[in-house]
């Protein structure tokens, strides 16, 4: 077992932390944020995510895991410094790496023997190298370290799960004592383990982000013509999936991808590629497609509803997807500020996402937020449906058409079958479906 520093306690960065301390490393996770710094040493979660805060709990109280604010700490302390500090959005989409250039400094300034670094967080290809040249620069002299990349795949609302049994690991590293250590951290994993240079590793990440980002974009596409023609898009997804060669996940269509990765990582990707003179053409269409499909979702509502002004519209889902809190770029935004624009009143109502959705757009007479599905329908003229939490997959069909002022669903996520609904004496409208 190791000693592991983990450097920023992001979703990414307590995860990892966390995980390795209960495989049985000893961890120490560096957070600047004092407040952030202060609830997690006393074992309080700042988001939610399913398994997290019972593991975190967990390990702080047999002490495999413990918090700092000091790098230097951290450089003293772990054999394996992973860097998992946020590389968000630039005004030109490219990524904003001054957290990862930071950390390399303040590595320089502790660093005495040999230290492996290794990057999870999602950079651009070859930034490896700019880590490897700000450590030495700033250290003034030759330091014995090496920069490695290992990129990170969890998903949010099923990180445990994600982190523990991944589908394959990605380490991109150039020795043998880098490659040692990394065979020591990973020994009790059963999946694939890929070892090739860094530059291959972080372009893995990229790349596979933009794929599925992608793949999704494409399902929708196809959803728009299944409504056209009449034809039935779940069936064309699973007609097209079950060839093993696509494979049947990330087919499933709706008002289209959001989240702090995807949106970010695709543009960055463009912008890398450019860089080094390649078009994208095909992710700057994967962006746009997914970007005008919120638009459109808006207008799909409209033209149900013919006037929006005063309808009165409940919401079933705000965060970007089930599981989790997180609103970051999440579809509902903008959903919501257009439904606002043309007059609708909200009753808006998400099993954890509210406080977040709260500051975006704070309780008035357009918005109200309310403490359970059925209430949130109560009065509506129609119940407009944005992410897929299981909790909305189990309804009282006799309640929730009490509760409307209209029976009428407009389903984001596709959520329910068609004829089952209408039985149910509903008028109901998803996506890419009859
Ligand atoms: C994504 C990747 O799936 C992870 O592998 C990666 O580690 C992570 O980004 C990251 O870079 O940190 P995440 O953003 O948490 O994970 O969520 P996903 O499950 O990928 O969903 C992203 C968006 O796609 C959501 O808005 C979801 O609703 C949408 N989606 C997903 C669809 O619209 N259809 C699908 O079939 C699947």
């Amino acid at each position: 077992m190791k000693k592991i520093t983990v450097v920023g306690a992001g979703y990414v960065g307590l995860v990892t932390a966390i995980c390795f301390a209960d495989l049985g490393n000893d961890v120490v996770c560096i957070e600047k944020d004092d407040s952030k710094l202060n609830q997690l040493s006393r074992g309080i979660l700042t988001f939610y995510e399913p398994g997290i805060p019972e593991l975190l709990q967990k390990n702080l109280g047999t002490g495999k895991v413990r918090f700092t604010n000091s790098m230097s700490e951290g450089v003293a302390f772990g054999d394996v410094i992973f860097l998992c500090v946020g590389t968000p959005e630039r005004g030109d989409g490219s990524a904003d790496l001054s957290q990862i250039e930071n950390a390399s400094r303040e590595i320089a300034s502790s660093i005495t023997s040999y230290r492996l670094i290794v990057e999870k967080s999602t950079v651009p290809v070859n930034t490896h190298q700019r880590v490897k040249r700000t450590i030495q620069r700033y250290a003034g002299h030759d330091v014995p370290c090496e920069v490695a990349s290992n990129p990170e795949f969890l998903r949010e609302g099923s990180a445990l799960e994600d982190f523990m049994h991944p589908d394959r690991i990605i380490i991109g590293v150039e020795s043998q004592r880098g490659k040692a250590l990394f065979q020591e951290i990973y020994q009790d994993f059963s999946c694939p383990i890929i070892y090739t240079d860094p530059a291959t590793a972080e372009l893995v990440k990229h790349a596979s982000n933009s794929f599925l980002a992608m793949k999704i974009s494409y399902i929708n596409m196809i959803a728009d013509l299944c409504e056209k023609v009449g034809a039935d898009i779940s069936i064309v997804a699973d007609g097209v999936g079950f060839d093993k060669r696509i494979g049947r996940s990330f087919l499933n269509p709706g008002i289209g991808w959001g989240g702090s990765c995807f949106g970010k990582d695709v543009k960055a990707f463009i912008e890398i590629a450019e860089e080094y003179g390649v078009h994208f053409g095909l992710l700057q269409e994967t962006l746009k497609q997914n970007y005008e499909r919120r638009k459109s979702f808006v207008r799909k509502i409209e033209d149900i509803l013919w006037v929006n002004n005063d309808k009165v519209i409940a919401i079933w889902g705000l965060s970007f997807k089930p599981d989790t809190d997180d609103i970051r770029d999440a579809p509902s935004i903008e959903i919501v500020r257009e439904l606002l624009k043309n007059g609708a009143q909200l009753q808006l109502f998400d099993p954890v996402a509210m406080d977040n959705f709260r500051i975006l757009f704070p309780e008035s007479d357009k918005v109200h937020y309310l403490g359970d599905k059925y209430d949130a329908c109560q009065g509506a003229d129609t119940l407009v449906i944005l992410t897929e939490w299981k909790e909305f997959q189990s309804i009282d069909w006799p309640r929730l058409k009490k509760s409307l002022n209209l029976p009428v669903i407009v389903d984001g996520r596709n959520l329910f079958k068609p004829e089952y609904v209408r039985g149910e004496g509903f008028e109901y409208y998803s996506v890419g479906r009859k």
